[in-house]
């Protein structure tokens, strides 16, 4: 039986009626444009096959019922409509609790409750976006039960105000941009700023992209995300003194060599020059896909992680380890960490026919060094949010 299947019997079991809709939303990597998005730059990645099914059915009371195949032990949460407070939801549903809040305070009619039961194929904390998915897969749901009007873009915008607002991890737009709008066979790169985008087809037969799961996840991940959003906002508000710009990542790399001294605090500044220079690397990295160049892209993608190590400040042994062991594998164009960091995954750009030995050498001497299995995956791009 298929996943939506068996999503679709449990609904009833559990529920007593068949859901009106089943949603999905995918999760995603990111090939390049790290910690960008909330700097007013831009963002490269893919949507992926995984993601997030949700089936929903509109009720005829006030009430909100949620329930996932993957923590069934955790039983059905219940809240109401107009219960819902900001900063104090819990557990696992506080993602689709903040899309029901967010819809609601942005003046969509959703006066009636709904249940909502969800399964996903994405692992949880490897920076691949299960959170965005989760979100997404909630919003299309509700947008279809109550006939929303709402395009994929608005859509994105409404799930991160949920995660800033009412889960309180102060994200970017990309996660819930790529899951909402994603497509298939194709990179999307995104101006974070105008969300002005493009797709890039991302598909030939001679290279492609693994995920490697480090399989560790740090704790403090989200109060030290948010410390380096504050960190760039200290940078800003100097760079402002000197130069006048809305965004760190409006700043070509020699405007910033010019007016970066600006920044008082160097650990604020070395923050500010990932930004800068992370942006920059993002438009080159459209410019090689464009031009066939997947050498020039892996150079970048190895330079990001570089920058992500020492100026950001935001991998992690483990990570530095993959990167290390796959630059040194034959047959591998690039690699660097992928999404927020403090653990999660690595994304590769690999020859096809290096694939295996890629497996194996990476898998191997992580093993040896660190006493883990790391996981890998294939990373098509798939595309974004549907009904199914
Ligand atoms: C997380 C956030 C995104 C983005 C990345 C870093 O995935 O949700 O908005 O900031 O980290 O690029």
């Amino acid at each position: 039986m298929q996943q939506k299947d068996i999503l679709i019997e449990k609904f009833k079991e559990l529920f007593g009626a068949a859901p009106d809709c089943v949603a999905f939303a995918p999760g995603r990597v990111n090939l390049i444009g790290e910690h960008t998005d909330y700097n007013g730059g831009h963002v490269f990645p893919c949507a992926l096959p995984q993601g997030t099914l949700c089936a929903a059915r509109a009720r005829s009371d006030r009430t909100l019922r949620f329930f996932s195949l993957n923590v069934p032990r955790f039983g059905v949460a219940r809240t109401m409509l107009d219960a819902l407070v900001p900063g104090c939801g819990k557990g696992w549903q506080k993602y689709a609790e903040g899309v029901v809040w967010a819809f609601r305070v942005s003046g969509l009619a959703m006066e009636r409750g709904a249940d909502l039961m969800f399964f996903s194929d994405l692992p949880a904390g490897a920076g691949l976006s299960s959170s965005a998915a989760l979100e997404v897969s909630a919003g299309l749901a509700l947008k279809t039960l109550f006939g929303l009007g709402l395009t994929g873009p608005e859509l994105a915008l409404l799930c991160q105000k949920a995660e800033n607002s009412y889960v309180g991890m102060n994200c970017g737009v990309m996660d819930q941009f790529t899951s909402a709008m994603g497509r298939e066979g194709c990179a999307l790169f995104l101006d974070t700023a105008s969300l002005e985008y493009e797709y890039a087809p991302f598909d030939r037969p001679d290279v492609g992209l693994v995920i490697v799961n480090s399989r560790v996840k740090h704790s403090l991940a989200a109060s030290a995300y948010n410390e380096r959003r504050r960190q760039c906002e200290q940078a800003l508000a100097d760079i402002r003194s000197a130069f006048e710009t809305d965004a760190l990542c409006r700043l070509t790399p020699e405007q910033w060599e010019r007016y970066g001294g600006a920044v008082r605090d160097p650990v604020c500044r070395k923050r500010a020059k990932h930004a800068v220079y992370e942006n920059a690397r993002t438009a080159a990295a459209l410019r090689a896909l464009k031009a066939g160049d997947a050498a020039a892209f892996g150079r970048l993608m190895n330079e990001s992680h570089v920058s992500l190590r020492d100026d950001y400040e935001v991998s992690c042994p483990e990570l530095d380890l993959l990167a290390e062991l796959a630059w040194d594998t034959p047959g591998v164009l690039g690699a660097r960490m992928t999404g927020g960091g403090f653990g999660g995954s690595m994304v590769a750009l690999v020859e096809t026919a290096a694939r295996e030995d890629f497996i194996r050498r990476v898998g191997e001497g992580y093993k040896e060094r660190t006493g883990l299995e790391a996981g890998f995956c294939s990373a098509v791009p798939a595309g974004g949010a549907r009904l199914v």
